[in-house]
C-alpha cells in the first residue's frame, strides 16, 4: 500500500466525522468487523421470530435492518434528525423514529427486547436511559447493551488490524473508534444494570475483546 492510500483512510474518517456523521455511521455499518460484531451480539440474544424489538440510538439503521431481516418486528429510535433521515433513505421499509432515550415515547412493556449499542457509554444519564429501556420492555423480555470495553489496549488493536488484514478506511475507522468514545468495564455495566433493578444474566465480549455486552431479563 502506498503513502497516499494510507493517508486516505484517516482523512476520510476525519472528513466524515467533521461534516457528515450519518455518512460515517452508514460507511462503518458496512464494514465486516463492525457489522459482524453487532450482528453477533444480536444473534446471541436468541430472540424469537416476530419479537417486537426496539433499538435505541439506532443511528443510520444498519443493525435495525439486520434485525428486521432476521424476522423481528423492529423499531429504530435516535434523537438525531440527521441520523434518522439517512436511516430512512437507506432503509425505507424500516419503522424509524426521532426520539429521546431518556423519555421513550412508548407505553410500559411495549417491546419483547430493547437493545442499544454504543449509547449508555456516551450519554450523561445512562441510568435514566437504562431505566427507560427497562420500562418499555415486557417482563421476561430482554434488555441488552453493547459498549467499547476498558482493557482493550493499543496492542490488542494492532493484533486485530493484523489478523483481519485491515487497511485504508476500515483500519482508520477502527483506530479512531478505539481512541474515541468512553469505554466501560464489565463491573461498571453490571453495576449500572443493578442500579435500575436489572440482574445482568450474561456479559459477553465481541471483536476480540474490544466490545462488551450485558444482557438481562426484564
Ligand atoms: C455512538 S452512536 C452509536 C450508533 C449505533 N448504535 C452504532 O452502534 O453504530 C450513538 C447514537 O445514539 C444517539 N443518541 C445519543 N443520545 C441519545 C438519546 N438521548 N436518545 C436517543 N438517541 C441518542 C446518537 O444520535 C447516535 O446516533
Amino acid at each position: 500500500m502506498g503513502r497516499l492510500d494510507r493517508a486516505a483512510g484517516p482523512a476520510k474518517v476525519a472528513a466524515l466525522l467533521a461534516h457528515d456523521q450519518p455518512g460515517l455511521f452508514a460507511a462503518i455499518g458496512e464494514l465486516d468487523w463492525y457489522s459482524g460484531s453487532h450482528r453477533h451480539w444480536i444473534d446471541d440474544l436468541a430472540l424469537r421470530d416476530g419479537d417486537r424489538v426496539l433499538e435505541v440510538g439506532c443511528a443510520t439503521g444498519a443493525l435495525t435492518a439486520h434485525m428486521a431481516n432476521s424476522g423481528y418486528r423492529v423499531t429504530g429510535l435516535d434523537r438525531s434528525d440527521d441520523m434518522i433521515a439517512r436511516a430512512r433513505s437507506d432503509h425505507p421499509s424500516l419503522d424509524l423514529l426521532v426520539g429521546d432515550a431518556t423519555a421513550l415515547p412508548y407505553d410500559d412493556n411495549a417491546f419483547d427486547a430493547v437493545v442499544a449499542a454504543s449509547v449508555v457509554n456516551i450519554v450523561p444519564d445512562a441510568q435514566v436511559v437504562l431505566t427507560e429501556m427497562h420500562r418499555v420492555c415486557t417482563p421476561g423480555g430482554t434488555v441488552s447493551v453493547l459498549v467499547p470495553a476498558v482493557g482493550f489496549t493499543g496492542k490488542d488493536l494492532d493484533a486485530l488490524i493484523e489478523t483481519r488484514g485491515l487497511t485504508g478506511f476500515s483500519r482508520a475507522a477502527l483506530t479512531k473508534w478505539h481512541k474515541g468514545p468512553p469505554k466501560m468495564t464489565r463491573p461498571q455495566l453490571e453495576t449500572l444494570f443493578r442500579s435500575v433493578g436489572l440482574e445482568p444474566a450474561v456479559t459477553r465480549s465481541y471483536l476480540d475483546g474490544m466490545l462488551v455486552a450485558a444482557t438481562a431479563t426484564a
